[in-house]
């Protein structure tokens, strides 16, 4: 099967150049409005990739603030195999670091119903956080079930199935560098 037959059904959305451009900006932006001793709180899986650019683009955008991040993981499941959301939120992997009186900084993929991430601001909160942001590639709009804004946000996309750059279906397409859209049932 040849790279195009793969991704036959995959329309690109954002291509890498972009990507990379916006997650520069992004980084530029967070480092003049967060203190430099940050926690990064990646939510796992779909922000990995964007975690892992998004922490080398601070550092390099972070030389006149110091910034110093330490970065921990945490897994959180709504979505299962499907593309619709299950309605609750469960800690499948929990952060190895306490966040008690730090300045925590959420990443994650894409901000759509807003559960995950009410979900995870509730919990770092109630684990005494110093303060709290979030920074999500991604954002649907007109699709929240809950009453949550995102601080950064790189791209607000349409009302399509985003893949690729850390993004599945099914836990598929995860490793495309651009972000694409693809036809779910
Ligand atoms: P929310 O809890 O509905 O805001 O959805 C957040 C989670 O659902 C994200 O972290 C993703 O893992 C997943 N999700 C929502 N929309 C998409 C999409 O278009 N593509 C891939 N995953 C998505
Ligand atoms: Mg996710």
């Amino acid at each position: 099967m040849t790279a195009a037959t793969r991704l036959s059904n995959v329309e690109i959305l954002i291509s890498a150049s972009e990507i990379a451009r916006r997650v520069t900006a992004l980084a530029e932006t967070i480092v003049t409005k967060l203190p430099p001793d940050l926690m990064i709180v990646s939510l796992l899986r779909g922000s990995f990739v964007f975690t892992a650019d998004l922490i080398r683009a601070l550092h390099l955008a972070g030389a006149k603030n110091g910034i110093r991040p330490q970065i921990d993981f945490m897994t959180l499941a709504s979505y299962g195999a499907q593309a619709t959301s299950s309605g609750s939120v469960q800690i499948v992997r929990d952060l190895t670091q306490s966040v008690e009186g730090r300045h925590v900084l959420i990443v994650d993929d894409i901000l759509e119903s807003g559960r995950t991430l009410t979900f995870a601001r509730d919990l770092i909160k109630q684990r005494g956080a110093a303060s709290i942001k979030i920074a999500v590639l991604l954002e649907k709009p007109g699709k929240r079930k809950m009453p949550i804004d995102a601080d950064f946000v790189g791209f607000t996309i349409p009302d399509k199935f985003a893949v690729g750059y850390g993004l599945d279906y099914g836990n598929y397409y995860r490793e495309l560098p651009f972000i694409g859209v693809v036809e779910v049932s």
